[in-house]
């Protein structure tokens, strides 16, 4: 099948590399020359795991990249638009990108199309660009506008698009489902999975791919309401944490007694400063302002926000309490993206705190796998970046770890027991034992824990407060 992708972002860019790796023929476009010309170079402009090897096998071949969007969809079957829907100031989402890729579809329709919604948008979305395509002079004999969101995340998610927990299509009628059934069969017969060059197959996924038809109105709506419930879960647990640490219970335990209930789950059930990136935060917001506008106030997901930003105050006093004051604290970080596995910094919660800890006035030497060209650009002053996670340890008052990176839960705690000047650790991922934590001589603090201090350690230095 020949499919046009229109942005190539994550979203678009993992999309498209997988639609060719399932062997359709791919044209990816974007309004970005720098962006197309780098990936015409054989530049990969996001960390994301297998997508070089995806892009370096087909590009050329299947995958093209063309800033010309007419003469992309004049040449597909279908387009699929994952341009950005970024929030306007009300939080509402802002569709103006959408709307202006579905004008220039519409004078380039020159046979049956299907027009694909990739990107996460409000319900009544695709109304909106069916009315659009037709005020444009399109014959409505010639597309249908269909809903196929995205639930990968960033860092898995060329993974998580060939091993998905299910596929979504919404349409409303049978010619558009035919489109997209045959787009994904590769999926759902499983054939792409015995091919000898498919990336390993992920724990826990299930093969073939399911597929889900609905309606486009529902499969919008599902993929609105599946953001917001993973991030009610994730501010469920961080206010259950909270209340740990009041009662002096631990967290993990309730974690994993919790999770255990299979109707419940232990997945998304891991507290720390709250989610960001470019979907939650956006994703939750954009849900309530629909909810509203269709006469429903949800107020539970205000509260849902409410928490998320409530849990990095908290870090921030947790930070304070455990060093007293902050002006002049030389401060070692580890992490900056968003969540582990990516270079994505947008919504960070860790960005956020550097800035708050700067402004307190603490000199910060901050390390990133991957994130850290892209940290530069916003924080420019106050912060150095170092080359290991050791380097941003050496000589600090404290480390701070505020993003799950794997490499950041498997350090030599020896080694950064050295190079620290006080062994503090101040763990907003919960990424260590508080015990072993304490055996290596740190006097630790998580989220949803007590406080663990170094074995032997001086009953006087008990306390994070006086040891600083
Ligand atoms: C996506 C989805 O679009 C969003 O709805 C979802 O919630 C999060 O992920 P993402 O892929 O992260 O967004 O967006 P971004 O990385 O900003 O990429 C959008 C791309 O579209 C950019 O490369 C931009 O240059 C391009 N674009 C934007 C166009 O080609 N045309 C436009 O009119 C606007
Ligand atoms: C999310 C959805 O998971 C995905 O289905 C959708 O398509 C896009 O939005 P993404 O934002 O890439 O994906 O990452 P995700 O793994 O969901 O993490 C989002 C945020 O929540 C991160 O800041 C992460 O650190 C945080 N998080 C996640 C927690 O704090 N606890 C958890 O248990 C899980």
């Amino acid at each position: 099948m020949r499919i046009a992708v229109v942005g190539s972002g994550y979203v678009g860019l993992v999309a498209g590399a997988c639609f060719a790796d399932l062997g359709h023929d791919v044209i990816l476009v974007d309004n970005d020359e720098r962006k197309l010309a780098d990936l015409k170079d054989g530049q990969v402009p996001i960390h994301e795991k297998f997508l070089p090897e995806l892009l370096n096998r087909h590009r050329g071949h299947r995958l093209e990249f063309s800033a010309d969007l007419q003469e992309a969809v004049r040449a597909s079957a279908a387009i699929f638009i994952a341009v950005g829907t970024p929030p306007t100031d009300r939080g509402d989402a802002d569709l103006s990108y959408v709307e202006s890729v579905a004008r220039e579809i519409s004078g380039a329709i020159n046979g049956y199309k299907v027009i694909v919604e990739k990107s996460t948008v409000p319900v009544y979305t695709s109304d909106w660009v069916r009315k659009i395509i037709l005020r444009n002079g399109a014959d409505p004999e010639f597309f249908d506008v269909a809903s196929n969101p995205e639930f990968l995340r960033e860092g898995s998610a060329v993974a998580d698009f060939l091993f998905p927990d299910r596929i979504l299509v919404g349409c409303d009628t049978e010619r558009a489902s035919d489109v997209l059934r045959e787009i994904y069969a590769p999926l759902t017969s499983g054939s792409y999975y015995q091919r000898a060059e498919a990336i390993p197959q992920p724990d826990r996924s299930s093969i073939p791919a399911p597929i889900l038809v609905t309606t486009t109105k529902s499969a919008e709506l599902i993929k609105h309401a599946s953001n917001a419930f993973l991030a009610m879960k994730i501010s469920f647990i961080n206010a259950v944490a909270s209340v740990c640490e009041s009662v002096g219970a631990d967290v993990s335990q309730v974690c994993h007694g919790i999770g255990s209930d299979t109707r419940i789950g232990p997945r998304f059930l891991n507290p720390g400063i709250g989610y960001g990136g470019s979907c939650f935060p956006k994703d939750v917001m954009a849900f309530r302002a629909v909810a509203r506008e269709c006469g429903y106030d949800f107020r539970l997901l205000d509260e849902v926000m409410r928490i998320n930003e409530d849990q990095r105050d908290r870090f921030l006093r947790k930070v304070r309490s455990a060093l007293w004051t902050l002006r002049g604290k030389h401060l070692g970080v580890l992490g900056l993206a968003f969540k582990g596995g990516t270079d994505d910094i947008r919504e960070s919660p860790a960005i956020a705190i550097v800035q708050a800890l700067l402004q307190e006035g603490c000199k910060i030497t901050a390390y990133d796998p991957a994130a850290m060209d892209r940290a530069q650009e916003v924080i420019t002053s106050g912060i150095k970046f170092a080359n290991s996670a050791y380097e941003a340890a050496h000589n600090a008052d404290a480390l701070i770890i505020l993003t799950e990176w794997e490499e950041f839960a498997n350090l030599d705690l020896r080694r950064l027991q050295q190079e620290l000047k006080y062994p503090i650790v101040i763990d907003g991922r919960n990424l260590y034992h508080p015990d072993v934590m304490a055996a290596y001589g740190f006097t630790y603090y998580s989220v949803g824990r007590a406080a663990a201090h170094a074995e032997g350690a001086p009953a006087a230095l008990k306390n994070g407060a006086s040891r600083a």
